[in-house]
């Protein structure tokens, strides 16, 4: 342990953390931006800026690591006056429509600036360049928006080891995103959604189909269902203020009965489905492997739900795909099964049965 002083409170630190680590433990907030829990600091934001004692500069509180004795100041007038000034600088590129951006109610950047007092864009000028990338069924990047933060780079390379995005050209003319500044659809993308998931703004975010269900359930001759992915029960919960994991289950199904649907079903039973076809197809296996001898037989056999996880197998481990089962997912096998079997129970051609899916990851709109 090494002693540091932050805000004249003496607080005892980790040999080999950072600043921000030393304030978080003691409770004491430092603004970030650019940085992501458990991940190397990028340093792009400078949002985090603050005066250390001696030091010549400011500096960056995700990436200086504490020193013994440093002394730390979050709040001085010069540390606060350049991290306003840092906002304001990224105010003045971002296409700050608000009222019409997806992340409206909690984007990081607008919550800053409310934060800081900021009531005006001081810097006037150029704003980035717009290109609005829609090309993918899971994900919509909006350039104008991007505030070069790199948290969509660092999961999508450090995290999903993917790297579909990244920063390319320099100064004001960066751009993140697709080599080349293609179209995410040009490139090995999973569709996984993490980029989404982690910008601070509304520069990628989930493709809506929204208005698409909403004209489905005004249209008189379709017959509506959804099926619920079991993380949208705790997630919904979450949403509306409910402690993280509070089930709201029977909510969730009278909400979407209210809204129209005309059956409403989990994707729970899909997943039994799939786990008696992935099993009957293991013991297939094992049989033409061990009785039959047939070393085309594949084993071990891999099955997973995330239709991400099969992208980034069939893009980066190819030589593996005959280990994967042959099974639809829940949510697929579900749409198949409703399609067939539940549209002639109930007397539905199936062209005019439309099926909906609830589910927590953009993948599955792949
Ligand atoms: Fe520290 Fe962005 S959060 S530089």
């Amino acid at each position: 342990m090494i002693q540091i002083r932050i805000n004249d409170t003496p607080i005892g630190a980790l040999e080999g953390s950072t600043i921000l680590q030393a304030a978080r433990q003691a409770g004491i907030h430092i603004p970030t931006l650019c940085f992501l829990e458990k991940r190397d600091p990028v340093g792009a934001c400078r949002v985090c800026l603050v005066e250390v004692e001696g030091a010549r500069t400011l500096l960056a509180a995700c990436s200086t690591p504490c020193t013994d004795g440093m002394v730390v100041r979050v709040n001085s007038r010069r540390a606060r006056l350049a991290r306003r000034q840092v906002v304001e600088l990224l105010l003045s590129e971002h296409d700050g429509n608000c009222q019409l951006c997806e992340r409206n109610e909690d984007c990081e950047l607008r919550k800053l600036a409310s934060d800081m007092g900021i009531q005006t864009v001081t810097y006037g000028g150029t704003r980035a360049a717009a290109k609005r990338d829609e090309s993918t069924p899971g994900l919509v990047r909006d350039n104008a928006k991007c505030i070069k933060c790199r948290r969509c780079v660092t999961v999508c390379s450090q995290v999903q080891g993917v790297g579909a995005l990244f920063p390319q050209g320099r100064g004001f003319a960066t751009v993140i995103g697709p080599a080349f500044a293609g179209d995410l659809d040009g490139v090995t993308c999973v569709q996984c959604g993490q980029c989404a998931a982690v910008c601070p703004v509304g520069a990628i975010s989930e493709h809506s189909q929204t208005d698409a269900v909403w004209q489905a359930l005004d249209d008189p001759a379709k017959t509506v269902i959804v099926q619920t992915a079991p993380a949208i029960r705790a997630a919904l919960g979450e949403e509306f203020g409910y402690p993280p994991g509070t089930r709201v289950t029977g909510k969730m199904v009278t909400a979407l009965r209210q809204m129209g649907f005309d059956a409403v079903f989990d994707t729970n039973f899909a997943a039994d489905l799939t786990i008696l076809e992935e099993g009957t197809e293991l013991l297939t296996r094992l049989k033409r492997a061990l009785v039959d001898k047939d070393p085309a037989a594949a084993l071990p056999m891999f099955t997973s739900c995330s239709p991400g996880w099969i992208n980034f197998a069939e893009y980066y481990y190819p030589n593996f795909l005959d280990h994967l089962s042959t099974c639809k997912s829940p949510q697929q096998m579900f749409g198949a099964v409703a399609k067939t079997y539940y549209a002639q129970k109930i007397g539905q051609k199936p062209e005019d049965l439309v099926v909906v899916s609830v589910m927590p990851c953009t993948a599955k709109k792949f």
